[in-house]
């Protein structure tokens, strides 16, 4: 390769050996992508590591109430145990075999790909339910995935999960009882070496990097995909771009590359395509989150190209705020990366760093997420499983004190919890059963008292979209139009229900969402949110009901449930900058706002994203008075009693 490129001293095999998960893949044969008729599938399903140990695991399971098994990614885990457990008979008599995934898009992936396995349509025996989506068919469906949320407020309404778990567990006296005592099954294969090459140099932009990177190996280097580990939505597309613009440049050598992009969110369709077989003459690249990291394999990946960052969460308990900030990866990460090339024949992996700096400076381990994240949804969880004692709750990693006396405040002066640390009753129990942030959750419920939950619930499932606006590059002119044809004077919760209503009238069209920069797909997911939400409200025995023009009772609302969330323009302030009431923390509108350069002296948002500066996205003017009248309790800083039994 290009003379910038250093190869590792670290013998390839021990960078698989010493990996987090156990055991190195070893794979006997070269399985190629799926998409072939049902004996090819067959016959790939034979090569997974975990075949040879089918009976092993029937066995254990049989006589174990609980079986771990330790396998690298893409051994089969997840594709091939429910299977087996299955065509064993632990799906008769009205049970389920559930299997978690932590991602939704593997959850969706995974499901697609059994149920192709299997020659059944999914949604029949093989399903999925993520948030807001069930594609089961109740008394039909025998295996289903689904995210460790969804199992988890499937444990709320029952929890011991008794549609998954009907064995006879327990009574000692009985010999054909399941032992107690946990059996562990390392499932390992053989793996092929990854040769693993350095940047000489540290690189100034891992962007323009990688997209060297891709160029080179398909210049120089022999037929097998690429797999590119970027960090989020915007660098891969841009990534795609470039490479594809190349493409066009030097017809010559670019023109092989097959160029997709992977990351949550994506539509079915182009999901499809990053798994199905590439095509003769054609050099797949598929540009990716850390989701390729671990909770999907691709199959005919030969090099990877690693930046060395990926997005992650980093929680501030003290100023409250949740960021998703580009960071450098552990050399944990780095290792299952490279990994991923050797899974059908000796691969390659470029980091774009140097060895000094993996060496020196990479730490070993990332830190747990459970230690960098807002605990608020996680501590409400665990109360509505009627786990009290949240201090002394046995963490599998433990997260700092202060986040949970963070969280535990908010859900106090929300009303979800009272002064005991206890769920309220009914709002407590009714925000944990609400799939949404409890601020959300909320501003749902306080909307029944003030008679809009028909516009709440339109603006709760828009809320919980990444944006429905299509990114406009380059158009910005014409995007900023569009958008004032929507905007509402109160800001963008009720310029929300302006896009709405239009995309109602139009007849859910899509030309109408493409002539008005907005995104098609999200607003069909917001129409689908909303069915669902409004099915929720009706169990609460609530009913829809709308303000029609009346916008104060339903920015009361709004306010009822994120009245924490309020900012104050600085009187002195040239250039737009507030203060949060709570913290006295800095921030500016967004640019995305259509309340950006209005700035009205009082507002609330939804969310902070931070870059140089902590920006709100989703702001709502709002008139001062309504905090105290939304949280008295909260604006006089009364706060809950710490010593209380949490
Ligand atoms: O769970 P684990 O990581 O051990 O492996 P798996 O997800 O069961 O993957 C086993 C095989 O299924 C891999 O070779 C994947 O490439 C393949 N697979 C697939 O082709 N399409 C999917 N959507 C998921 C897995």
């Amino acid at each position: 390769m290009s003379k910038f490129w250093k190869p590792g001293t670290e013998r390839p095999r021990s960078s698989l050996i010493d990996d987090e998960e156990g055991g190195v893949l070893f794979v006997s044969a070269s399985a190629s992508s799926s998409g072939f008729g049902y004996s090819t599938l067959e016959r790939q399903r034979q090569r997974l590591p975990v075949f040879k140990y089918r009976t092993a695991i029937l066995y254990l399971v049989e006589n174990h109430a609980t079986t771990i098994i330790v396998g690298e990614t893409g051994s089969g885990k997840t594709t091939q145990i429910p299977q087996f457990l299955k065509e064993a008979g632990w799906a008769e008599g009205g049970r389920n075999i559930a299997c978690t995934q932590p991602r939704r898009l593997a959850v969706q992936s995974v499901s697609a790909r059994v149920a192709e396995e299997m020659g059944v349509k999914l949604g029949e025996e093989v399903g999925y339910t993520i948030r807001f989506e069930d594609v089961t068919n109740s008394g039909v469906t025998m295996i289903k995935f689904l995210t460790d949320g969804v199992l988890l407020r499937e444990m709320m309404d029952d929890p011991l999960l008794t549609k998954y778990r009907k064995r006879n567990q327990g009574d000692a006296a009985n010999d054909s009882a399941p032992s107690t005592v946990p059996a562990i099954l390392s499932v390992e294969g053989k793996g092929f070496t990854v040769e693993i090459y350095y940047l000489e140099e540290p690189c100034s932009s891992y962007l323009q990097a990688a997209v060297d990177t891709v160029l080179s190996i398909h210049d120089k280097e022999p037929v097998g995909d690429i797999l590119v580990f970027l960090t989020g939505q915007d660098d891969i597309d841009a990534a795609v771009q470039l490479i594809n613009e190349n493409a066009l440049d030097h017809r010559s050598h670019s023109s092989g590359l097959l160029v997709l992009p992977l990351y949550s969110g994506l539509s079915r369709s182009d999901q499809d395509l990053i798994f199905a077989p590439t095509p003769k003459g054609k050099r797949k690249v598929v540009i990716s989150t850390n989701i390729a990291e671990t909770s999907l394999t691709l199959d005919g990946v030969v090099y990877v190209v690693d930046s060395g960052f990926s997005k992650q969460r980093f929680y501030n308990p003290i100023t409250d705020i949740e960021n998703l900030v580009v960071a450098p990866i552990s050399k944990a990460s780095a290792r299952q990366r490279a990994g991923r090339a050797g899974r059908v024949r000796p691969g390659k992996c470029f980091r774009l760093y140097t060895e000094e700096y993996f060496m020196k400076e990479m730490s070993a381990e990332a830190i747990p997420e459970m230690q960098r994240s807002n605990l608020v949804g996680s501590v409400i969880q665990l109360k509505s499983l009627g786990i009290d004692n949240i201090l002394g709750f046995d963490w599998p990693a433990s997260p700092p004190p202060e986040s949970m006396v963070r969280a535990l405040e908010v859900l106090y002066s929300l009303g979800v919890l009272d002064e005991d640390a206890k769920l309220t009753s009914p709002t407590g129990f009714q925000v944990a059963e609400i799939p949404l942030d409890p601020m959300i959750s909320k501003m749902i419920l306080s909307a029944n008292t003030y008679e809009c939950t028909e516009e709440i619930i339109t603006i709760a499932a828009v809320l919980s979209m990444q944006s429905i606006w299509v990114s406009a590059r380059g158009v910005q002119k014409e995007f900023d139009e569009a958008k004032l044809r929507f905007a509402a004077a109160e800001g963008d919760h009720v310029t929300y229900l302006n896009v709405y209503k239009g995309f109602i009238q139009s007849g859910k069209s899509s030309q109408w969402c493409y002539k008005n920069y907005i995104n098609y797909h999200a607003m069909k997911k917001v129409v689908d949110i909303r069915e669902q939400l409004s099915k929720l409200l009706k169990r609460f025995g609530m009913s829809l009901k709308s303000c029609e023009r009346d916008t104060q009772k339903l920015r009361k609302a709004i306010v009822a449930g994120f009245f924490a969330n309020s900012c104050h323009l600085e009187a002195y302030s040239q250039n737009g900058m507030y203060k949060t009431i709570r913290h006295s923390q800095e921030v500016f509108i967004h640019p995305s706002s259509v309340l950006f350069r209005v700035n009205p002296k009082w507002v609330i948002y939804h969310s902070l994203v931070s870059t140089d500066k902590h920006y709100m996205r989703n702001v709502m003017a709002i008139d001062p008075d309504w905090l105290t009248e939304a949280a008295p309790h909260f604006y006089q800083r009364k706060r809950p009693n710490l010593s209380a039994p949490f």
